[in-house]
């Protein structure tokens, strides 16, 4: 058996873990070979491929990034793609394909097994808004590199009585905000599924500046205030076609100036929170995964995804992964907002 590996999407700690797992584990239990393909849908849409053997996959477990490259390439938006890719794979003798990504990898990974495909996926995003699964690797990484730079503006938010807005990732979801806030004690944290209120928020502002702290905000890069409130430019798309968040940390920092008298400065963390060694955590998860994606593979069982189910790891539907998005529940924010102010 040949089995193909591809990353694809914004790269996430853990890539390599899932990569080493699944390469590791076919050779030793299966026999199998692996052929690696460069940057997501790119490698096998254009045949270009890597080696990927026990050697390749020597010292990659602690790497961030992926060995593999990634890219957005989407095969669905190009005139014979599929059949380009089945041709290359075809010619290349892979009978399988293991595909490492989120919605976009994985939406294309659903229709490209409706079309005889064999393919199993694995989850992977730091914004852990994807169905079906209750954590993405990644995601705890990125909570932590959230944390400890929130941790460090407390304080020289203090020191200058200034009001500390940071702005994390997570696309249209508030998952990061919320656990990198509630970890990090924020005074506000502010999400996309809860359009905010900018009275409310300056009031929380105002009310944390009579005690002796600094009023620190986390703001996820798809929050929005309730219509009209305030002028904003993000979800602009740019020259690739890719839409742009971001923008709002610093027009809240400069609202807050503006409507409370009080300096304020905002942090954009951006892809800091992606780069780098996976935590514990999401190395044993990305490794677990890419153990049971070849058991998948083994089983013939394709068009799944390999997904953390309470603490097991479980195979659904590649569909399940991609026809809603995963984003935060009441509940989750009302938890966070005992803290507020
Ligand atoms: O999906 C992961 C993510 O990091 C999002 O949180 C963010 O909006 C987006 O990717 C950024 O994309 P890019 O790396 O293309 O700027």
């Amino acid at each position: 058996m040949r089995v193909g590996v591809l990353t694809g999407g914004g790269d996430c700690p853990g890539l390599n873990a899932v990569i080493r797992a699944v390469v590791r584990k076919g050779i030793k239990d299966y026999g199998y070979e692996f052929v690696g393909f460069r940057d997501g849908w790119r490698g096998p849409l254009e045949g270009d491929t890597m080696p990927l053997d026990r050697a390749a996959v020597s010292g990659i477990l602690p790497r961030g990034g992926t060995i593999l490259g990634s890219s957005r390439t989407n095969l669905m938006k190009i005139d014979g793609g599929v059949e380009r890719v089945k041709d290359n794979m075809a010619a290349l003798g892979i009978d399988a394909l293991v595909a490492i990504g989120g919605e976009d990898t994985l939406g294309v990974a659903t229709q490209l097994h409706e079309r005889d495909v064999n393919v199993v996926g694995v989850p992977k995003t730091i914004d852990n808004d994807l169905n079906a699964t209750d954590f993405t690797f990644g995601f705890d990484t990125a909570v932590n590199i959230a944390t400890e730079a929130i941790d460090r503006l407390h304080t020289t938010a203090e020191s200058h009585h200034r009001a500390l807005v940071v702005e994390v990732m997570g696309r249209h979801a508030g998952w990061i905000a919320l656990h990198s806030g509630m970890a990090a004690g924020a005074n506000v944290i502010l999400i996309p599924e809860r359009p905010f209120d900018i009275d409310e928020v300056v009031a929380h502002v105002e009310s944390r500046f009579t005690t002796k702290y600094a009023p620190i905000l986390v703001v996820a890069e798809g929050a929005h205030p309730k219509d009209g409130q305030m002028e904003l430019s993000h979800g602009e798309t740019d020259s690739f076609g890719h839409v742009r968040l971001g923008g709002i940390g610093q027009r809240l920092s400069e609202e807050i100036e503006r409507r409370t008298g009080k300096e304020a400065r905002s942090v954009v963390l951006g892809h800091v929170q992606r780069g780098g060694t996976p935590s514990a955590f999401d190395r044993v998860l990305a490794t677990r995964l890419g153990v049971n994606a070849i058991e998948a593979v083994h089983a013939q069982d394709y068009g799944k995804m390999v997904a953390l189910q309470g603490t097991d790891i479980v195979r659904v539907d590649l569909s399940a992964a991609t026809e809603k998005l995963k984003t935060v529940p009441d509940e989750r924010f009302a938890e966070a907002e005992v803290f507020f102010g």
